[in-house]
């Protein structure tokens, strides 16, 4: 997706905001653009207070001197604002493709809205060309990659799972300093039953399905922004 339509869709969801809000903040490529925007309302007054979902958003916001809290001063945000690596009819969503799924998760779940920002090729009719992202304590890692794997033979996965790395080599860390493993389905055709499977199992710490969280989607096209969903 091009630069310019990751930024057209974040500055479409700049109409969800209004001063005075708590604002979840997502992490990626695309939420880093509502980032920079929202930055700049509070360089001319614009007031809010954040909660931003990973250490790098974090860093950014306190760059461009957004005011920042913790889920633990604030139990609930007006609205979060994040990107997605998939998003279907139903506004299910695959997150996780940043490593932030954990975070963004439990901040988005915060929130009376949440919002995603993405370019239509985000869109899919069904989930799973994207490889899931499951987030897994170091405990076990191979007692959780066996029970991982059932339930992905269950599930039909047409693909395989693999441990996270970074570019170096090196096994990818999230901010919460647990494991990722991506698991390649192909097409999830129960999404729920597939993110239950996955929760009962006691390595898993959460996985990138956002079923029943978003709220509305700002998807950016050549053509301009289509808003679906629950937008203002
Ligand atoms: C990070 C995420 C991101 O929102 C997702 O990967 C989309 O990123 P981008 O906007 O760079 O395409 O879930 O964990």
């Amino acid at each position: 997706m091009s630069d310019e339509l990751k930024k057209l869709a974040a500055k479409a969801a700049m109409q969800e905001v209004r001063s005075g809000m708590r604002i979840g903040l997502g992490t990626g490529s695309t939420a880093k653009h509502f980032v920079d925007f929202l930055g700049a309302e509070v360089a001319n007054g614009f007031e809010c207070i954040c909660v931003p979902t990973s250490e790098v958003t974090a860093a950014q916001a306190r760059s461009l001197n957004i005011p920042l809290t913790t889920l633990d001063e604030i139990d609930t945000l007006d609205v979060t604002v994040d990107g997605a690596d998939e998003i279907d009819g139903n506004r299910y969503l695959i997150k996780g493709g940043g490593g932030a799924l954990l975070r963004e998760k439990i901040v988005a779940a915060a929130s009376k809205k949440m919002i995603v920002i993405a370019d239509t090729s985000k869109m899919v009719d069904s989930l799973g060309a994207f490889p899931l992202p499951i987030e897994v304590n170091k405990f076990g890692l191979g007692a959780t990659t066996n029970l991982v794997k059932k339930i992905m033979a269950t599930f039909g996965a047409q693909g395989g799972l693999v441990l996270r790395k970074r570019m170096g080599g090196e096994t990818f860390v999230t901010d919460g300093g647990h494991f990722i493993m991506d698991a390649s389905f192909g097409r999830i055709s129960d999404a729920k039953a597939l993110s239950n499977a996955l929760l009962d199992v006691p390595g898993v710490v959460q996985h990138g399905l956002f079923l029943d969280i978003c709220s509305a989607a700002y998807l950016a096209s050549p053509d301009g922004v289509v808003a679906i969903g629950d937008t203002v």
